[in-house]
């Protein structure tokens, strides 16, 4: 995979370079509330808008359905890209249209655009080869060279990401290099005891993942919504709380050749619960009760793990040379059910080894709950590109790079 520090060596001044970001950024309205993926970003930005390079910036926010939606502008991130460069960032209002073709054809050395999201186009996302293959073209006439560095976006097989390489000289941005470094980090050579965090809502989202790490991983806590699943599993009555049925066998499964192998597969001990779900807009007081894990009540849902949990986590991190930890312990969101997930991150802070927190919803929590980004080794910008990595699974985005 050639670096941008390749490009960079034989110089881009005057060049129109396509950069490939990932500015999936959470928006209320369009306000939005954790910039870290265009903090992300910058380093390979400012490289080559330093250098000379014409950078036109271009990413895909959420998920509309192929077709311009206001709600999906990405108008809000570059104004946020030019605070945080502290110049300013023209913004074209199409992805392959007038807009862009004039916005592009008047950047000067140095400057930098961003294009309207690449997902207003259904190009962009098509299963249909020709379809992608259509709208790659279109972007490619935009540009003189590629550098992809939207990690978060890496595993999707999409025309910005899978087919615009191969059209360009392609280089990996400064974010991917970082990001591919630190996975390999868990995967080749891992330095032991490796223990894994997992969490979320759904078990069958981390299936594949969980399938791969009995095989790595020494230790795997589970929490959050996935985790009744597991106690289900085991046999004990979960209340009103998130149940995935259909993927009782195959947990069944995972708990039995955990034992074979001599991994410690640590379900929750307690849970707090509650007869609802909580209100995440007012924050009213939820008053949670805490609960064995094998007493939780009828009409009771489950929305963290319980006191004792927490402290069971924390001592089996404590000796970790590597941690992976991906998905909140419970509805972080709402301060009575942040607990759990301010447990594991305090664990990893606490940790002498190496620690990596997946992206998505645990790298949110992460800043939302006021931790320091710097207390962590790496809080990955991909979370379900770093799953998938971790699962062993080729990435389209990273393939295309290497070729
Ligand atoms: C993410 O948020 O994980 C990435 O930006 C990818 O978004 P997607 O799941 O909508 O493809």
């Amino acid at each position: 995979m050639k670096t941008i520090d390749e490009l960079l060596s034989e110089g881009v001044a005057g060049k129109r370079v396509f950069v490939r970001a990932d500015l999936n950024v959470p928006l209320d309205g369009t306000t939005i509330t954790d910039d870290g993926r265009i903090r992300a970003v910058l380093p390979t930005v400012k490289a080559l808008a330093e250098a000379g390079a014409r950078v036109v910036v271009a990413s895909h926010l959420g998920r509309p359905k192929g077709a311009p939606d206001p709600a999906f502008s990405l108008a809000p991130a570059a104004t946020r890209l030019g605070e945080l460069l502290g110049t300013e960032v023209a913004f074209a209002a199409d992805t392959v249209g007038d807009s862009a073709a004039s916005t592009v054809s008047g950047l000067t050395d140095g400057k930098v655009a961003v294009l309207e999201n690449l997902r207003f186009n259904a190009g962009e996302t098509s299963k249909d080869d020709a379809e992608r293959a259509a709208f790659a073209d279109r972007l490619a006439a935009l540009a003189d060279v590629y550098v992809g560095d939207g990690f978060g976006a890496v595993h999707r097989k999409h025309a910005s990401v899978f087919d615009l390489p191969k059209r360009l000289p392609h280089y990996a941005g400064y974010l991917i290099a970082t990001e591919v470094g630190v996975l390999k980090k868990l995967t080749e050579d891992v330095k032991r005891p490796y223990v894994v965090a997992l969490g979320g809502a759904k078990v069958s989202d981390k299936l594949a993942v969980i399938d791969q790490l009995l095989g790595k991983a020494d230790r795997l806590l589970i929490g959050g919504g996935m985790a009744y699943t597991f106690l289900k599993a085991k046999g004990y009555e979960v209340g009103r709380s998130l149940l995935q049925e259909d993927q009782i066998p195959a947990v069944t499964e995972y708990l039995e050749r955990a034992e074979k192998q001599g991994v410690e597969l640590v379900l929750p001990v307690d849970a707090l619960v509650g007869p609802e779900f909580p209100d995440l807009k007012t924050k009213a007081p939820a008053n949670p009760t805490a609960v064995a894990a094998d007493a939780i009540p009828a009409d009771q849902e489950g929305l963290d793990i319980g006191p004792e949990t927490r402290k069971l986590y924390a001592s089996k991190l404590a000796d970790a040379a590597t941690v992976f930890w991906n998905g909140p312990m419970g509805v972080f969101e709402h301060p009575d059910y942040a607990e759990g997930t301010k447990a594991v991150a305090q664990a990893l802070i606490d940790s002498p080894g190496f620690t990596v927190v997946g992206g998505g919803d645990s790298a949110a929590a992460v800043r939302t709950l006021g931790f320091d980004e710097q207390a962590f080794g790496h809080i990955s910008t991909g979370g379900g590109a770093s799953l998938e990595y971790l699962e062993g699974k080729t990435l389209p985005g990273l393939a295309a790079l290497e070729d």
